[in-house]
């Protein structure tokens, strides 16, 4: 049989089975209690693994204070990404309009730190959830050889000003710092331990880039065994990340239900919409349905039914679902 023949025979063969999945429950939109919003792709900084390829990109506005809204009621918290959120504009007025209409929502973001200033700090040390701060490095020398256009001083600055603040005005928010284990820093990923530490950062998410992964395993066998000890030593910071790494590296299986199809959704800054930023399908698109449309689209009924079942392929990476860290940890495959 012709090749293009048995393509379209195999097509249609998964577009009939996709029915089935009409039968799946429809979960009710106020199971969603987590939003991640990419509202521009612009950043002041190029880091070397960086996995966008575009740096120009906005969200049309009419997503977040239209056709978002149904969704805000529900939430307990807007996770801001991109991008570098805090050099758009936008970012500031969604911030106040949801801190305004909703004030139940807790807030939470990624950043680079460079321009954390004490607009950011004060809002989060009020509002937030967390604040991740991408920092790559335990020294200057690899952080600039990592980053593009950083400020090693200044972000440890804005850290540590942050922390102060935080512990001054006994705010819950808590601080994090991440770290894209990478040939460049993987000599520093214990070190990264001790850094954050004595910073005052409450957790360490580690994260890994498939493609740019570090080689030389006797380095990662011995950071990864002095990181473990760290780990049991430094009771006070919580480290995520590690289990996904060994996973990589040696094979060290491990299991557990990932809940983000069932209570999150992570909305792109092209409308694509997913239930998180590991999952690399999309269940719709804000440009063409509603938000409850898509929530309870055949094909979100789809991957939640292979969720269901721990069938993890669509996802990539580590992922760390804060708010269940015992049950919660997942793999990508
Ligand atoms: C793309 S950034 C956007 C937010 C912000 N600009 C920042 O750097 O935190 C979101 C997160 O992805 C991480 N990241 C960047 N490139 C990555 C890659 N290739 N693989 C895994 N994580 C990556 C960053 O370190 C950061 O923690
Ligand atoms: S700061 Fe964030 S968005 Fe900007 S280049 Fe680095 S990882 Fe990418």
């Amino acid at each position: 049989m012709p090749r293009n023949h048995r393509k379209t025979i195999k097509k249609t063969v998964s577009y009939i089975a996709g029915f089935k999945y009409c039968f799946e429950k429809n979960i009710p939109l106020s199971n969603i209690k987590i939003m991640h919003i990419f509202p521009s792709m612009r950043c002041n900084q190029r880091c070397k693994m960086c996995f966008q390829s575009d740096f120009s990109r906005e969200m049309p506005r009419y997503y977040y204070m239209e056709k978002l809204i149904p969704v805000y009621p529900y939430l307990k918290l807007v996770i801001f990404q991109g991008g570098e959120p805090t050099i758009v504009p936008e970012v500031k007025e969604l911030m106040e309009f949801l801190n305004t209409r909703y004030p139940r929502i807790k807030l939470g973001i990624m950043t680079n730190g460079y321009f954390f200033d004490d607009f950011w700090i004060n809002k989060f040390v009020k509002y937030g959830k967390f604040v991740s701060f991408s920092i790559n490095a335990a020294s200057k020398e690899t952080y600039n050889s990592i980053v593009q256009n950083g400020n090693w001083e200044k972000v440890n600055l804005n850290i540590k000003k942050f922390v102060d603040i935080k512990t001054r005005d006994n705010s819950n928010v808590s601080v994090w710092a991440s770290f894209v284990v990478l040939n460049d820093n993987i000599h520093e990923l214990s070190k990264f331990i001790l850094f954050c530490n004595g910073l005052g950062v409450n957790k360490i998410r580690f994260f890994y880039s498939g493609r740019l992964l570090p080689k030389n395993r006797s380095i990662i066998e011995d950071e990864l065994r002095k990181a473990r000890i760290l780990e049991k030593e430094l009771t006070d910071i919580e480290i995520d990340g590690l289990d996904f790494f060994e996973f990589r590296e040696f094979n060290k299986r491990f299991f557990s239900n990932c809940p983000f199809p069932f209570n999150e959704i992570s909305i792109e800054v092209n409308g694509r919409v997913s239930f998180c930023c590991h999952f690399g399908e999309t269940i719709g698109n804000l440009n063409f349905n509603s938000i409850e449309k898509i929530w309870n689209s055949l094909v979100a009924k789809k991957y939640r039914a292979l969720f269901k079942k721990r069938d993890y392929r669509y996802c990539s990476g580590y992922c760390d679902p804060y708010y269940n860290k015992k049950n919660g940890i997942f793999y990508g495959q």
